[in-house]
């Protein structure tokens, strides 16, 4: 039943690691949250931990590099759950590829997720936010996007995944300016090394362990989905009204922009 008073919010990839963390953390903070990922047990496990939580949720299967079902996906959030406030692309691919390596279908395959998946999002987030009434300058909608500190400097080995995170620092920027006078912020997060499912298989494809990865990192610990998730938590807020356009650096102090 539509609910006019709370806020609603999609993450994509929310079905585990960062993505997950970040739909428990804007559920904890009042949004109903729309749980999508191509993971559909996953997003259902984590939408009935937010119910169970007492707080709002659904889930929602959707593959982001298809543009007509992000659009669907956007859409049957802003039906069951009464409007549509914010938008969070965190789905993403995380290939560790030597130079040599990369084939066109990795090419397609990664940059279809990460850059045109993003791409997807804002054009069906914009779908909505344009039915929104407006009063005056306020911010009527926002959308976050994941890039990576891989996406802020070039990482070794990671030719294919450092590009599309750069991608997604530039669609940010793009997006940040054109939706800018219709109250439209457009904001991305970088984080670091996280402890998910897609940084452990990382560092077994570069033959580390996550304890390797740690004297890179200033504050000498690796991070934890729930660091990632209070930066997003910031952005989704309106305390970060006056700010787009902007990749904020959550990585522990790994890179300095
Ligand atoms: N883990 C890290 O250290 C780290 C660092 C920097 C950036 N990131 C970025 O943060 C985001 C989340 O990373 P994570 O570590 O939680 O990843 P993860 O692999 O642990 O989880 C990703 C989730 O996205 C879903 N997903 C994958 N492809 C999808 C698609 N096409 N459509 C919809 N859902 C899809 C998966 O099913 C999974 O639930 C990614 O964009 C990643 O590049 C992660």
């Amino acid at each position: 039943m539509a609910n006019t008073n709370t806020k609603v919010a999609m993450v994509t990839g929310a079905g585990q690691g960062i993505g997950r963390a970040i739909a428990l953390r804007l559920a904890n903070a009042g949004f109903a949250v729309s749980i999508a990922d191509l993971n559909l047990e996953n997003a259902n496990n984590v939408a009935a931990e937010i119910e169970h939580a007492g707080g709002k949720a659904i889930s929602v299967e959707l593959n982001v590099a298809d543009r007509d079902e992000f659009f669907k996906a956007v859409q049957t959030t802003a039906d069951k759950l009464g409007g549509f406030d914010v938008l969070v692309n965190n789905a993403g691919l995380g290939p560790v590829t030597k130079i040599k390596d990369v084939t066109p279908e990795m090419f397609t395959k990664v940059m279809n997720v990460n850059v045109a998946g993003d791409m997807w999002g804002i054009q069906a987030a914009l779908e909505q936010f344009e039915k929104k009434p407006r009063q005056g300058k306020e911010v009527v909608g926002k959308i976050i996007n994941a890039t990576s500190q891989a996406g802020v400097r070039g990482n070794k080995n990671e030719l294919l995944y450092s590009s599309s995170k750069f991608a997604v620092r530039g669609l940010t920027q793009v997006a940040a300016r054109d939706l800018a006078k219709q109250g439209i912020t457009v904001n991305a997060y970088a984080p670091g090394i996280v402890d998910t499912p897609m940084m452990r298989k990382i560092a077994v494809d570069q033959g580390l362990t996550m304890g390797d990865y740690e004297p890179l990192v200033a504050l000498n610990r690796l991070s934890d989905p729930d660091d990632v998730a209070k930066v997003v938590e910031f952005l989704a807020s309106d305390k970060s009204d006056y700010i787009t356009g902007q990749t904020i650096l959550c990585d522990g102090g790994m890179q300095f922009a």
